[in-house]
């Protein structure tokens, strides 16, 4: 596990971006939880953190698609296919992630714009 950011760094409803192992991964807290996505919408790779996060769903900024962050789990048109959620543990009063550098999102399958 990772750490990324301390835990008092992120408030309830919000998200930033945070890069761990050459990831770059959308770190938010809702519910008193804490998710982690890779930051990079699965349709034009646009970054999901410049997005709208509205409960546990964050909003593409480009073309609006929405995902799960509690899964990475598409939501909406246009995109079609998950991203990648990562596991969250919180240790020492920081945000941990596990990520590797294996974890770099695969190239785009655009859909219809
Ligand atoms: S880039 Fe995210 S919906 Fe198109």
């Amino acid at each position: 596990m990772i750490p990324v950011l301390p835990i008092a760094a992120l408030d309830d409803g919000e998200m930033t971006r945070v890069t761990a192992n050459g990831v770059d991964v959308m770190v938010c807290q809702v519910q008193g939880q804490f998710y982690a996505l890779a930051d990079r919408c699965s349709h034009a790779r646009q970054a999901l953190s410049n997005g709208k996060l509205s409960g546990f769903e964050v909003r593409c900024p480009l073309h609006g698609a929405r995902f799960d962050v509690r899964t990475g789990a598409c939501k909406s048109p246009p995109a079609t296919f998950p991203v990648k959620a990562f596991p969250v543990t919180l240790e020492g009063g920081k945000v941990c992630i596990a990520v590797s550098a294996d974890d770099k999102p695969p190239p785009p399958r655009f859909g219809p714009i």
